[in-house]
């Protein structure tokens, strides 16, 4: 993209943003779930991080924040309440401290006040003499909005403070957060505490504020004038004695390299805290030091802010279970304690199959390092051996399916010469419970028959309660047991009966393929339907014992012969395909009849450039020509790639068929 375009692109997402934040925090009726919400905010991020020239005030990078909502009252803060800048490495540390050195012109021994960050919304309270008469949420740092009675409802805040050294007029700041423990009973669809946090704390009626336990933890001031307190340390103690909560993992580092080895250790002990925290804050512990070095535009010179990984955290095994898939394959998955990875709680990760539990030895019990980045699912990368414990034994991979008992076996894969790093349960019906309902889900998916409103959490539900037990169960529910079913309104039932008859008509491929024969996908589903035009001809191939005359299809293998007769050996699964094929409409493939390649018949040898041979396919399909798979009269062209065979060559020429190159073929297209 050029930059123009990344610009507007950016630009737009940063609307799409502003417009979340309205309907979220003015009227407090989100449009999307807050995990659509925080993929804007990454996709920003992101493209910040790629392209230094894009910045915005609404940004989640800026200081600034959200503006306040037009649902409180204003207030201005007496003293802004800024932000930190954010070091990743040792390299922005040092950069941090030489930065005050210069400021300072000459290098001194520091002390820094270390204190965890704790990822929540930060407020304001202003107390007169001892009373706590307003509370304020940091607005855009300059104006807040006024919630002093949902701030009340927090047992944390003390509301009158009768000490005789309580300032006379100060700003107590510090974190309002949701402790994890109660974050996990809670049942909402927040996607991290820190998001619960702030709805609760923006609720219109602070009686709702009081369903969600806030717990509050004060860090530093405003306004506020001392001659006392002359160190941070100091000043946390005394907000301690003065009967606030202060974090019990605050102290005092002198050197880079201090601060660096605890940040190391915190990092690994972060998912044993109650509360999530997302780095460590570092402050100059001088009072005076801080005046002199002041601000800049959006933060203090004197303090930044330590991040921890944004794509990966610590935690502990507590359990691990097997998963047993569509296709049979056992999946170890690690249950861990849940742990903030970028504003995402994870609570279980994939440990891919037996050999890599092996490799990496991975046991129960064990302290490992979890990555969670883009859409890739949350996996163990490394065990921390320092944190084993003596007692732990090491994982025993079950030889049976933990489903259905059956024998399991790694198969052996004739091109690799090796065993498959997968473990197989080798029922192929729907005996085992376990793969029957995944192939179920498989059945209604998109892709396959596309049953809208028969989601997987559904499928399960129905299982559950003996509704269904095959595919064609679907077409045969009893709606009056559904209609009485807890969440299960009239409309909802309506819509899904519409949505299952409407299902029925289905072209062959997709019916092919919501079979969820194993390597059958949708390509290969499209290549066996175009081959047997019909289900009733497709069903004659099975019953004659003729599926190795699919070996004329191009891109239909020996893998994808063995694992059909595989499938259809099994009598279940013949049953159900002829169940499914009276209760369904499965009509042929569409053909597009008035394309540019319409009674063209191509070929392909040879590695194509910049495309799958399937792509291939599609794009001729989509122009109404044809692709067949031996060179005869019929054919009309052979395309070419790189290192066509020979033999494939020769006989086109001898049969005057045209040679082309993936150019020129392209060419025809325009
Ligand atoms: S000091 C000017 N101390 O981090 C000093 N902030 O990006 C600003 N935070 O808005 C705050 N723990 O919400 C400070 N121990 C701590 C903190 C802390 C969490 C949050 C706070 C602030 C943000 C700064």
């Amino acid at each position: 993209m050029k930059e123009n375009d990344i610009k507007k692109y950016y630009n737009k997402k940063i609307r799409e943003l502003r417009k979340h934040n309205e309907l979220y925090f003015d009227q407090s009726s989100p449009k999307i779930s807050d995990k659509e919400y925080d993929e804007i905010k990454r996709e920003i991020l992101n493209l910040e991080k790629k392209h230094s020239y894009l910045t915005s005030n609404a940004s989640p990078s800026s200081s600034l924040g959200f503006a306040p909502s037009k649902n409180f009252i204003k207030s201005s803060h007496r003293v802004k309440m800024l932000s930190l800048s954010n070091a990743f490495d040792l390299e922005d540390l040092e950069n941090f401290e030489k930065r005050i050195f210069n400021y300072l012109n000459k290098k001194i021994d520091v002390e820094y006040s270390v204190e965890p960050k704790i990822d929540g919304i930060s407020a304001s309270l202003t107390y007169k003499d001892g009373l706590l008469v307003l509370g304020a949420s940091r607005g855009d740092g300059m104006i807040g909005e006024v919630i002093t009675e949902n701030l009340k409802t927090i047992s944390d805040i003390p509301q009158k403070i009768t000490y005789k050294d309580f300032p006379r007029d100060i700003d107590i700041r510090g974190e309002v957060f949701i402790k994890k423990s109660d974050f996990s009973s809670l049942k909402n669809n927040f996607a991290n505490p820190r998001n619960a946090a702030s709805g609760s704390l923006r609720q219109k009626n602070s009686e709702q504020t009081k369903k969600i336990p806030l717990n509050f933890i004060a860090y530093t001031y405003g306004y506020f004038e001392s001659k006392i307190i002359k160190k941070q340390s100091e000043f946390l103690k005394s907000l301690k004695k003065w009967g606030f909560k202060t974090s019990e993992h605050n102290k005092v580092l002198k050197t880079i390299n201090d601060l660096e080895n605890f940040h190391k250790n915190f990092e690994k002990d972060r998912f044993d805290l109650e509360y999530d925290v997302d780095g460590l804050v570092y402050k100059i512990n001088s009072l005076d030091l801080q005046k002199r070095l002041g601000f800049t535009a959006s933060s203090p010179r004197w303090a930044i802010a330590h991040k921890f990984s944004a794509d990966s955290a610590y935690s502990q095994i507590e359990d691990i279970n097997i998963q047993v898939g569509r296709t049979g394959a056992l999946t170890p998955v690690a249950r861990i304690k849940p742990v903030n990875i970028g504003g995402v709680v994870v609570s279980n990760a994939t440990l891919h199959n037996e050999d890599e539990i092996n490799r990496k030895d991975i046991r129960v019990g064990d302290t490992v390092k979890i990555e969670r980045a883009g859409d890739v699912i949350p996996h163990v990368i490394l065990v921390d051996l320092k944190k084993r414990v003596k007692k732990s034994k090491k994982f025993i991979f079950p030889n049976n399916c933990p489903s259905c008992g059956s024998e399991t076996i790694k198969e052996f894969n004739k091109t690799t010469k090796k065993h498959d790093a997968v473990r197989r349960c080798t029922n192929e019906g729907y005996d085992c419970e376990k793969i029957a309902i995944e192939k179920i889900k498989h059945f209604i998916s998109k892709e396959a028959i596309n049953i809208d409103g028969l989601g997987k959490k559904v499928v399960e539900n129905f299982w559950n309660l003996n509704l269904i037990r095959f595919p064609q169960d679907i077409y045969n529910l009893d709606y009056n047991k559904i209609s009485d079913l807890e969440g299960w309104g009239d409309l909802s039932v309506s819509n899904l009966k519409y949505s299952i008859d409407q299902s029925r008509n289905v072209p062959l491929d997709r019916f092919l393929y919501s079979l969820g024969i194993r390597h059958i996908g949708i390509e290969n589903a499209k290549l066996l339907a175009e081959y047997t035009k019909s289900i009733t001809i497709f069903l004659n191939f099975v019953k004659n014992k003729k599926l190795n005359e699919f070996l004329n299809i191009d891109g239909i293998g020996e893998t994808q012969i063995y694992s059909l007769k595989k499938f259809f050996e099994n009598k279940s699964n013949y049953r159900i395909v002829e169940k499914l094929s009276s209760l369904l409409n499965i009509t042929d493939l569409k053909v597009n009849k008035d394309g540019k390649l319409l009674n063209n018949t191509f070929m392909f040898t040879g590695k194509l450039e910049n495309m799958s041979r399937a792509e291939a396919k599609s794009l001729i399909e989509e122009n109404s020509g044809s692709v067949v798979s031996s060179v005869n009269k019929k054919l009309k062209y052979l395309i070419t790639g790189e290192k066509p065979t020979t033999r494939k060559v020769q006989q086109a020429k001898e049969l005057g068929i045209k040679i082309l190159s993936q150019k020129d073929w392209l060419n025809l297209l325009d």
